[in-house]
């Protein structure tokens, strides 16, 4: 099981020494124009997790090939560039300039942008004519059925799946108005992990591909979880913020999880928690 950051939760050029403690680096969501995205405040700290609005803030296309990419290639770790986008060429035209990165994470599922962006299966399979590097989808558990969603991205040519975005949300002040300027934001941290859970799980019976799990991974035993359901990687957001060892330590503590769980490693295939739906299917 490798670790990674989930995209958007490190600024890795200002913290090259978390860097050095993950597998791969994710970027944070790669659009075709400059972003300043939303206005502050855009994030809270509540007693469920974390809201932000960020609003997919980012130096555009442009900028993110001609420097920000030359300065991670220095870093020496395997990358994952995150592209987003508004229809299917705007992401289609990011991945046919994305050479010499291991993956590409399509974000299809980011709740703090209006804009409509074109089906999932549309922006896959477009990007799928656009480039040979491994495509990984990243979705939302917001869509009533994501297993059905993670069906029509395989379809469409995805290797792999990014599980879970942020969920939307709202939080008050103590006059009662949003605490963020934009309103709403999207909810991650601790309170995402079982939806998170789930997710990974009829997705993984849905499609049978690789998938990053990530939604409040605080442990080893978080990890070990999304293992169990599924998952062949997991990614660490939210928890960055607070402790940025996070992946050292959740590598260790991956250890000692698996010999409490009774399991070999978190691939051992004895760990693999049964989905929901197939439980209830034998049940009923
Ligand atoms: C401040 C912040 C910024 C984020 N920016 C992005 C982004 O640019 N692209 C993306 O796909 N996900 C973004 N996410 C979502 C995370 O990658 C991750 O899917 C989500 O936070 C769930 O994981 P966690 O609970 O461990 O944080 C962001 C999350 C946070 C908290």
């Amino acid at each position: 099981m490798r670790i990674f950051n989930a995209s958007g939760c490190l600024d890795v050029l200002a913290a090259p020494e978390v860097a050095r403690q993950l597998d791969a680096f994710v970027t944070k969501t790669v659009t075709p124009e400059p972003r300043e995205g939303s206005p502050p405040p855009r994030i809270a700290e509540t007693a469920h997790g974390m809201l932000n609005a960020i609003g997919l803030a980012n130096p555009g296309r442009e900028r993110f090939l001609a420097e920000h990419l030359p300065r991670l290639r220095e870093l020496g770790l395997p990358l994952w560039v995150s592209v987003g986008g508004f229809c299917a060429d705007d992401y289609a035209e990011t991945c046919a300039q994305l050479t010499g990165i291991e993956t590409i994470e399509l974000n299809l599922s980011c709740p703090n942008v209006d804009e409509a962006a074109d089906s999932a299966a549309e922006i896959v399979a477009s990007c799928r004519r656009a480039t040979d590097v491994p495509l990984y989808a990243k979705l939302s558990a917001a869509h009533p059925d994501v297993a059905e969603v993670s069906r029509a991205v395989a379809a469409a040519g995805a290797d792999g799946l990014s599980l879970v975005n942020t969920l939307r949300g709202v939080a008050l002040d103590r006059q009662l108005r949003p605490v963020l300027a934009r309103g709403s934001g999207g909810l991650s941290g601790p309170a995402l992990k079982l939806i998170a859970l789930h997710a990974v799980s009829v997705c993984r019976e849905a499609t049978g591909l690789p998938i990053v799990g990530m939604g409040g991974i605080q442990t080893g035993r978080d990890a070990l979880e999304f293992g169990a359901c599924g998952a062949r990687d997991v990614a660490l957001g939210t928890v960055l913020f607070a402790d940025p060892g996070a992946p050292t330590r959740v590598r260790a503590e991956l250890v000692a999880a698996c010999a409490d769980a009774g399991v070999a490693s978190p691939e051992d295939e004895t760990g693999l928690a049964k989905s929901p739906e197939t439980e209830r299917k034998v049940h009923a």
